[in-house]
């Protein structure tokens, strides 16, 4: 673990990370925006004086409990905390209805774009008629309280009102990103045991209607005997296969339902959704979230965070729902928090480059949430894209995913913010259900590339390999030091491999993954994950994950995935493989074989996992005792000079890799 976090450092991502460190620009607070800011200093000692009793102050004033709770944390089951345990609640009521009836119906909701430029808007009294019809339509096909629910569609507003039918009934959501294939809707379907399917016939992209039907028909022609019913939006109008008694069309189903519904009235600990993410071995893990502290503090750091005023702002959050991000930060949060929010179906570059800052103003959008590969991709488009639109009126910007760079954040504080927005660098994680480490709006002096300092309410740290804390100026594990309301409360039907994932490197602490580092001020600088997960794109892929996809194809002996530096995407999936000695592969170029190797790495998992580059090579650095150095992988992937390699078993191996890869064939991508 040590030998990762080391390389990871001294890489030159890391370098860069080591200037970080040195970085000395501040941008403290503007008078006016402190003024106005709903967060203030005094936050941090309030929680810090009773963290529980803090959590139950904010769960009491955010929410609206049906019945209310008396207990704020229960650790005796740790590490499964239950939180607000007996009070009982609606996740739907307190995103829809109760704005309805505190006389906020007409108010804006969503403003959705579609990417065709075709748009909607619905209020939130059309929420509470839309959201209801859906409810009243699963019931009617079978589901209740406590059956799961996949969620397979595209950025539109029935995605949105499926998951809150979800909810409004306690069907636990799996939502799965419309660009994963058939293989891993597959085996999402299988795990979580989904009774119904919810899809569309497709979502548009790039200018074209891209199917996704029939990669619902392909994931069950497999078997997935606990799903009944497929329930489909039509969006595209592109034709679709249909199963007869299986296939029902949302327009005949739920357009024609009674708006009228009560929402279910379910445990604080009632399950709320799961959403798989990668994990370090093959399996994605189920991460499962329950209700009243996912969305006490969903809907608390996104006032807090955001700055939100929820009479006048326009906030916009550019993740799909396919997402924790977009769970989080299109739908909980801000819709608990009663926000007006734009929701866009499409890519930043379609019909042209200016995209997004043609919504921007169009909209007048007021906070902007988005990931740094967004804001990196622009940089490389030119800045005189956004200069032709009015962007005056952003005033709070964040950014999630992965490190942000000071450059992008700098590129990002004076294109899109105009010198005047704060910026909100935002460290979460799919398990952590909710915003943990960021500076506060008006109440933190921020530095470009740190997201600096717990939250009020959260306690991070970051440890050596003895779970020693770090002095100040120095590097180490990112932990979790306290249980927090939005905790993961596990992996879906896998208790010990929760445990065995999170809690078991450093006792008693939650174990991130990340690794980082203190400054001389304390505050934390995220350097990326230590394990073998890797970051694309601000999308979370798992090293084994595609290492299993590239082994399941015919011609491929042995494999082995790293995760490149990449200026746009952060990192950048680089496979190297052995081929079988006996497959057909050996006869063709070397271009055909990488090109059927990336297509076959979409197809199980999908695009967002293709390889930039597969390498064929002949041997692979191991060790003696026969474990892959993806560390020295990498340094040929990033083009370094090759690191310490005297712990293989075979020291020329890596001489052998060089050579092979020197022929201009083996290294090109397309
Ligand atoms: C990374 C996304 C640095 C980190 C919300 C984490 C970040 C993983 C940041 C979780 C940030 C997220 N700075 N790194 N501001 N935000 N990460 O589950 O490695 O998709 O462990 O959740 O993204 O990714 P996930």
């Amino acid at each position: 673990m040590s030998l990762h976090l080391e390389a990871r450092v001294s890489d030159p991502t890391a370098g860069g990370l080591e200037n970080l460190l040195s970085e000395d620009r501040r941008f403290p607070p503007s008078a006016e925006f402190a003024a106005q800011a709903n967060a203030s200093a005094d936050l941090y000692s309030w929680a810090n004086a009773d963290r529980p009793a803090f959590w139950g102050e904010q769960a009491r004033e955010l929410l609206t409990w049906s019945t209310p709770f008396e207990q704020t944390l229960d650790w005796s089951d740790a590490p499964v905390a239950r939180w607000f345990a007996d009070g009982r609640l609606n996740a739907a009521y307190n995103a829809v209805d109760r704005h309805v009836e505190a006389g906020r119906g007409d108010k804006v909701a969503l403003h959705f774009e579609g990417e065709g430029g075709d748009t909607r808007t619905l209020t939130y009294a059309d929420l509470q008629r839309e959201v209801s019809r859906a409810a009243n339509a699963l019931t009617s096909l079978g589901v209740t309280t406590g059956d799961r629910v996949a969620v397979y569609l595209p950025m539109i507003p029935e995605a949105v009102v499926t998951m809150l039918a979800c909810a409004r009934i306690g069907a636990p959501h799996s939502v799965v990103f419309g660009g994963f294939s058939a293989e891993a809707l597959h085996s999402r379907i299988l795990d979580a045991e989904a009774k119904l399917v919810v899809t569309a016939d497709g979502g548009f992209r790039r200018g074209a209607a891209s199917a996704l039907k029939p990669a619902v028909d392909e994931a069950l022609a497999k078997g997935a005997p606990s799903v009944e019913h497929v329930l489909v939006v039509k969006r595209t109008g592109q034709p679709v296969e249909w199963t007869e008694g299986r296939d029902v069309w949302w327009s005949d189903v739920v357009d024609t339902a009674s708006d009228e519904h009560t929402p279910v009235d379910v445990e604080a600990e009632h399950p709320l959704f799961i959403l798989y993410t990668s994990g370090t071995t093959g399996k994605p893990k189920g991460i499962f979230h329950t209700t009243g502290g996912y969305l006490a503090q969903a809907a608390y750091t996104h006032l807090n965070v955001f700055d939100l005023k929820a009479e006048t702002d326009v906030y916009w959050c550019t993740a799909d729902v396919g997402w924790i991000t977009g769970h989080t930060y299109v739908v909980y949060g801000p819709l608990v928090n009663g926000a007006t929010q734009v929701i866009y179906e499409g890519t930043p570059d379609t019909p042209h480059r200016g995209r997004w800052w043609e919504i921007v103003q169009k909209y007048g959008v007021t906070i902007l949430y988005t990931a740094p590969t967004a804001i990196r991709t622009c940089m490389k488009w030119g800045e005189e894209i956004p200069a032709q639109f009015d962007l005056s009126s952003l005033r709070v910007l964040g950014s999630v995913g992965e490190p942000i760079n000071p450059e992008a954040w700098m590129w990002y504080r004076r294109v899109v913010g105009g010198d005047r927005a704060p910026i909100v660098d935002t460290w979460w994680q799919t398990e952590t259900g909710a915003i943990m480490i960021s500076p506060l709006p008006g109440v933190t002096e921020t530095k470009p590339g740190s997201a600096q300092v717990p939250l009020p309410g959260i306690a991070a740290d970051v440890v050596d390999d003895e779970a020693h804390s770090v002095p100040d100026g120095s590097g180490g594990y990112l932990v979790l030091t306290e249980p927090w309301p939005a905790m993961l409360r596990g992996i879906w039907g896998d208790r010990q491999r929760y445990v065995d994932t999170y809690w078991s490197r450093f006792r008693g602490l939650y174990f991130a993954g990340d690794g980082a580092k203190k400054d001389e001020d304390g505050d934390i600088w995220l350097l990326g994950r230590v394990d073998d997960v890797m970051n694309v794109s601000g999308h979370r892929l798992s090293t084994t994950e595609i290492e299993s996809a590239l082994v399941s194809h015919p011609w491929v002996a042995e494999a082995a995935v790293v995760g490149a530096a990449d200026e746009t995407t952060g990192q950048a999936v680089v496979a190297f493989v052995i081929l079988r000695g006996d497959s057909e592969a050996g006869d063709l170029p070397a271009q055909d074989v990488q090109t059927t190797l990336r297509n076959h790495v979409a197809k199980e998992i999908g695009p967002i996992a293709k390889p930039r580059q597969v390498l064929v090579v002949a041997e692979l650095p191991k060790t003696r005792s026969g474990k892959i150095m993806r560390r020295l992988l990498r340094d040929v992937a990033e083009n370094r000079q090759v690191g310490d390699a005297t712990t293989l078993a075979d020291s020329s191996v890596m001489d052998l890799i060089a050579q092979g890869l020197s022929t201009p064939a083996a290294a090109s991508q397309d």
